[in-house]
């Protein structure tokens, strides 16, 4: 028989999910259902490196879940679970921080960017944060980790693990290939096109529960350029704000850059912004509004991640048995 390639990624429940996570990452997941045997899981363990309000935090994962599914994660195809209810994240974790070097550790850029921001709680879980990942990814012997540009030192350093461990203990973990999504996906901010849309810089990032007029205001002040002659345009380079607003716009409307530049020919931003922000809105109408209504159906909420638990828990837990078993614990 042929199995399915195994896919898996995790978002942190830290903040709402906004239109760069659902078009670089989660539209993509669900069209992968088919072709994979996939895991999504909301990283809650992750969150509590930098400190979070309990109540926000419980609510927000929730809140992803049902969001998850709204995008089109459908809990049928695809394995949705929450991280903290599979207690082998953390038993893995414990293990394989023993099978990573302090060095290592050092150089992760996300360590330095957190710890230098915040300097008042530099905790051990931070530091430590890649071992736990490389623990989130080992268990369920994924073939790819679809995750952003930010990600990817961070499973560079989980197969540098997969290739002390098996170096010592034999074929115990498989080596799983980050896969980053192509460029076209990647979303800007919309008031500051050089870095990644992001919750931190609110007035340029629009948020899958944004209401219309809010998402609508945002698209009109969208950083473009003082470009009158040949306006939209599509050169990364010199015009990223424009190149951005054309990236998100092909994206929401399958159109080609060549077939946005023809349809807003001789036309000046006035029409091209709020043209992206009205396809935008009806992008994510119909996620809004069913994530909404998954939202109030608490019991179904809980049949997914219930089920989605037992499902994860089996995978991981055979990968946990077979490493206790390699590094020497006497069998419970
Ligand atoms: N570290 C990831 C982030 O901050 C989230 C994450 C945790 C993750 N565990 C993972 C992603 C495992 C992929 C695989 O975005």
């Amino acid at each position: 028989m042929d199995e399915k390639k195994v896919m898996l990624s995790g978002i942190q429940p830290s903040g709402e999910l906004h239109l760069g996570n659902y078009l670089g990452a989660i539209k993509n997941w669900a069209a992968r259902a088919e072709e994979f045997d996939c895991y999504y899981f909301m990283a809650d363990m992750h969150t509590i490196t930098v400190r979070q309000t309990p109540a926000d935090l419980r609510r927000r994962t929730l809140e992803q879940l049902a969001q998850y599914i709204a995008c089109g994660l459908d809990p049928e195809q695809n394995t949705l679970f929450i991280q903290s209810h599979i207690p082998q994240h953390a038993e893995l974790g414990w293990v394989l921080n023993c099978y990573t070097m302090f060095g290592e550790l050092s150089r992760m850029t996300q360590f330095k960017d957190k710890s230098a921001k915040h300097k008042d709680n530099i905790n051990g879980g931070l530091f430590t944060y890649p071992a736990l990942m490389a623990a989130d990814i080992l268990l369920y012997q994924p073939d790819f980790v679809p995750v952003g540009e930010d990600q990817k030192q961070h499973v560079e350093l989980t197969r540098n693990i997969v290739q002390r461990f098996n170096g010592i203990y034999g074929d115990v973990f498989k080596m799983p290939e980050p896969y980053i999504p192509k460029a076209g996906a990647r979303v800007m901010g919309l008031t500051s096109p050089d870095s990644k849309m992001s919750k931190s810089t609110p007035e340029g990032c629009v948020f899958l529960m944004e209401a219309p007029e809010s998402i609508q205001k945002k698209f009109k002040r969208a950083v473009t350029d003082s470009d009158t002659v040949d306006p939209v345009r599509y050169d990364p380079i010199n015009k990223p704000g424009v190149a951005n607003l054309m990236n998100i716009y092909s994206a929401v409307t399958g159109k080609s850059f060549h077939e946005i530049e023809a349809e807003f020919a001789g036309q000046g931003y006035g029409r091209f912004k709020p043209a992206v922000g009205d396809a935008v809105i009806e992008t994510l109408r119909p996620i809004r509004e069913e994530a909404t209504r998954i939202l109030a159906d608490k019991a179904y909420l809980e049949s997914v991640y219930k089920a989605g638990a037992e499902k994860a828990s089996y995978t991981a837990n055979k990968t946990l048995r077979k490493v206790y078993k390699k590094v020497g614990f006497v069998p419970r």
